[in-house]
């Protein structure tokens, strides 16, 4: 990985001068949230803190009562929502149990029996783990300097490759890909090469789902666009996810499916739809994250410690400034955050709540070198 300290410290004045450090307020819904009844902070798997929408728990509770119901005409709902939505035919939509499923079933359809599957490193592994778990052949493409993915690099290494996995924004990093790059990259791309961009945070990001490539799906048959319902919509635990692509590679997906397409919960397809119908609740999302996600910035930089800029609800930052066992000494006070076998020297801190912001700030600053 190669990551240069003076990008990184680069990094973090530019984000001070353009003035990103702006505290949203604090609104009533942000201060409902609350700390997880074990007592543990849980900042180590990007979850949505403030989730879900109250419409969600009650379409939960409404809809458990149809649980002796296969849910075959509520995923069809769901689907014909979301078509709806952002204006793409419904049977350019798959279903999943989470976008796990979708990474699942398009590693399988393009990378397993001796496919190779591209991506940058590090990113989000999980379809390629368990794609060469099939034999597939994984290549792995570092980041550029600035920690963001190297498309000249990615292009020489797909010319043989069935599949390229975009995490955009990228996990673990947080950095978003600039829309019209991103999309040139793919028309590069050999016509026997899918592009599968996995947008988990897209609507994270300052641009929100204008950045996305959600819609270039119906000029390009060869792009797959990967979403959940477990980041903004503060769902994980519920699982859905969907995507986005030509009717012929969703086929090719769903060859790998157990088949009926009914492996989710109706409460969870119904919690999904009443998600949709609460905007507001993601507007409210977005902002109360950017305003923790500045906080930890600002800390972190008072504090010298070098980070990369995120969009998402996470901040990808070098731990050398605190005491080495940093993680190992924030999770005995019930503060968890993440760091990587394979990547020493770095550790990822997910957004919370302001108070859960608070408490790990506090910590972590007691845990400065
Ligand atoms: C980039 C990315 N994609 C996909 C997922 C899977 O999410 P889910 O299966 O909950 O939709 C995650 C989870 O953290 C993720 O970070």
């Amino acid at each position: 990985m190669k990551f240069s300290r003076r990008n990184w410290l680069r990094s973090a004045s530019t984000m001070t001068a353009s003035g990103l450090f702006v505290n949203a307020g604090i609104s009533k819904f942000y201060e409902n949230s609350h700390t997880p009844k074990t007592g543990e902070i849980i900042l180590n798997s990007n979850e949505n803190a403030w989730g879900p929408s109250p419409n969600v728990l009650k379409a939960i509770q409404q809809s458990s009562l149809q649980s002796n119901r296969y849910p075959w005409q509520t995923r069809q709902i769901l689907i014909d929502r979301i078509s709806q939505l952002e204006g793409i035919p419904a049977d350019h939509i798959l279903l999943g149990a989470g976008s796990t499923e979708i990474l699942q079933l398009a590693g399988l359809a393009f990378g397993a029996h001796g496919g190779t599957i591209v991506s940058s490193y590090p990113t989000f592994p999980l379809m390629m783990q368990h794609a060469t778990g099939f034999n597939a052949k994984w290549i792995k493409v570092d980041l550029d300097r600035n920690f963001n993915h190297d498309f000249e690099a990615l292009k020489k290494a797909a010319q043989n490759a069935q599949l390229i996995y975009i995490s955009n924004p990228n996990n673990p990093l947080g950095t978003l890909s600039d829309k019209s790059t991103l999309l040139d990259f793919c028309r590069s791309l050999p016509s026997t090469t899918i592009a599968f961009i996995d947008e988990a945070y897209m609507e994270f990001t300052d641009q929100g789902l204008k950045s996305s490539l959600a819609k270039e799906i119906l000029s390009y048959p060869n792009l797959i666009v990967a979403r959940t319902f477990s980041k903004i919509y503060g769902m994980a635990g519920l699982r859905v996810g969907y995507a986005y692509a030509h009717p012929d590679l969703i086929e090719k997906m769903k060859h790998y499916h157990i088949g009926f397409e009914i492996n989710m919960p109706i409460t969870s397809l119904h919690a999904a739809i009443a998600a949709t119908e609460d905007q507001q609740f993601l507007q409210d999302c977005k902002q109360a994250n950017s305003s923790v996600r500045n906080k930890v910035g600002r800390s972190f930089t008072d504090w010298k410690v070098e980070y990369v800029p995120s969009q998402t609800n996470f901040i990808y930052f070098r731990t050398e400034r605190f005491d080495p066992a940093l993680v190992e000494l924030l999770a005995k006070h019930q503060v968890l955050i993440r760091d990587y076998a394979d990547q020493p020297g770095y550790a990822r801190v997910s957004m919370g709540t302001e108070e859960q912001i608070d408490i790990f700030l506090s910590k972590a600053k007691s845990f400065l070198a």
